[in-house]
């Protein structure tokens, strides 16, 4: 029973799919929407309530379909519109629902809007950011100067991202007409909401570009060219335009990890909720950075999205668990109990460790590409060149998933998620209620959460993912629900 005042996307565990690489259904190694489709019961069987599909528009895949050439149609690699289709209706008949990313920020250098700006034709000049002269010193989040001449338009046009990802011009009101079309395109289709891609960069200011961004360490901080001046209210008007539609999901992701800024994206007429990196992107186990976050985004009204792992970022049982089983019981345990919208990660219930990078041929993440073709041409060896790549790359989570591989196991890591999905499922407290206790005790982290009938109180012995390299070790991980008049009413014991 879904509660008074809350919305559907607060009771609901989500799934990332990363469609190149989640379920390949014709054997040419590349996932497909209907190797999606054909998942929807293992889904619904584990009791996710949501899918997140990360591109799957046409594309020339520089940055594997975040740079988009056609935001109405599907690649040809991952099937048609008649697929999409299909796998919305059986998503929607199993209960799931369907958010989709949008990438609107940049598009493709390959998208007509940007080979008719080149043309300088006159509806399309300003779609983009094109400057006569480089303005200022901001670096592309890949790499090198975010400046990059256009021979055809004798100037130089703006990508945050690779110089195949042209910044739309969020100054000139064309382009929010142009991307409520495309919403609209996908709202009319029936998806349930969308994830906006790097929300926050939006380029709305052109004073802004006159600035420097400033350099520490040797490297360029990236103060000007992000969350600019007007950006909310681009935000807002995408906001009111999808919230015509009921019941719709908003999630912007935000690069950025100051709570005020990212809380200033949220509520009241802006995003429903912020993909904020805050816990995410712990690169090693950390217990206390862990609760010091966790009581930070409470203490600044963020309503947190939880994961530990995305197509972006290494994967949790590698990165944080040691590749343990045990250790990674402790974070599901700690990701579906805690405070906030869950997000798991394709492929972590089996567990899936990282995608071993071996040769540069490992490397087709554009950021690894870049980063490896750098240090060839100052003059690096081939073996200095890779090993720099694999600091930036992000491949260790894109293998393709191979279902066939993964037989089910009593006691698994899957049956502890389907356990722990259901159990947040059952309580309300467990998906929306507030946070009462809090503490962290050695590697022992407590916390409460306070529903209107019940309080749950979920201790986490995190010794185990200290000891990593160790192995398992005794822990025990119980989680108490008590009835509203505090007594204790069930005890469970999960791992
Ligand atoms: C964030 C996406 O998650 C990432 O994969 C992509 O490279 C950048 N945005 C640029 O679109
Ligand atoms: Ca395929």
């Amino acid at each position: 029973m879904m509660e008074e005042n809350s919305k559907w996307f607060e009771n609901t565990v989500f799934y990332e799919i990363y469609v190149p690489s989640f379920c390949d259904s014709n054997g040419d190694g590349i996932g497909d929407l209907p190797g999606v489709e054909s998942k929807i019961d293992y889904l619904k069987e584990m009791g996710v309530g949501a899918v997140w599909l990360t591109p799957f528009y046409p594309s020339p895949l520089v940055d594997n379909g975040y740079d988009v050439s056609d935001y109405f149609a599907v690649h040809e690699r991952y099937g048609t519109i008649a697929d999409f289709d299909r796998l919305l209706e059986a998503a929607h008949n199993a209960g799931i629902r369907v958010i989709v990313d949008m990438v609107l920020n940049h598009t493709s250098t390959g998208h007509e809007w940007f080979l008719k700006s080149c043309e300088n034709q006159e509806k399309y000049r300003d779609y983009y950011i094109w400057r006569e002269k480089i303005p200022n010193n901001w670096e592309s989040f890949f790499d090198g100067s975010a400046w990059e001449y256009n021979e055809g338009r004798h100037m130089y046009y703006y990508h945050a991202f690779s110089r195949e990802q042209a910044c739309l011009n969020w100054s000139n009101p064309a382009i929010l007409e142009e991307c409520k079309e495309i919403l609209r395109f996908w709202l009319d289709k029936g998806v349930d909401g969308f994830r906006l891609d790097v929300i926050n960069f939006l380029k709305t200011d052109k004073a802004a570009f006159t600035r420097d961004n400033p350099c520490e360490d040797g490297s360029q901080k990236h103060i000007y060219d992000k969350n600019q001046k007007g950006v909310r209210e681009a935000v807002a008007e995408l906001s009111a335009f999808v919230h015509t539609y009921p019941d719709k999901f908003l999630l912007g992701e935000i690069g950025d990890d100051d709570l005020q800024t990212i809380q200033s994206y949220t509520g009241c007429g802006l995003l429903d909720a912020a993909f904020n990196f805050n816990l995410g992107s712990m690169e090693k186990w950390d217990e206390a950075y862990l609760a010091e976050q966790v009581l930070a985004m409470d203490a600044a009204g963020i309503n947190p999205t939880l994961f530990f792992s995305s197509h972006d970022m290494r994967r949790q049982f590698s990165r944080l668990c040691g590749e343990n089983v045990e250790a990674a019981k402790l974070l599901a345990l700690f990701l579906l109990t805690a405070k906030g919208i869950p997000f798991l990660y394709q492929g972590e219930e089996i567990p899936l460790a990282d995608t071993r990078i071996k040769s540069s041929r490992d490397l087709q993440d554009a950021q690894g590409r870049y980063a490896y073709e750098k240090l060839l041409l100052l003059g690096k060896t081939e073996e200095e060149a890779l090993r720099y790549a694999k600091e930036r790359a992000r491949d260790y989570a894109r293998g393709l998933i191979d279902w066939k591989l993964h037989r089910e196991e009593e006691g698994s890591l899957k049956e502890l998620y389907q356990g722990l999905l259901m159990l947040r499922r059952e309580h309300e407290a467990l998906r929306t209620g507030k946070y009462g206790n809090i503490a962290l005790n050695g590697h022992l982290f407590y916390f409460e959460r306070i529903g209107r009938q019940e309080k749950i109180a979920v201790t986490i012995d995190f010794s185990l993912t200290g000891m990593i390299s160790e192995g398992p070790g005794g822990s025990t991980v119980l989680l108490e629900i008590m009835g509203g008049n505090g007594c204790t009413g069930l005890v469970e014991r999960l791992a």
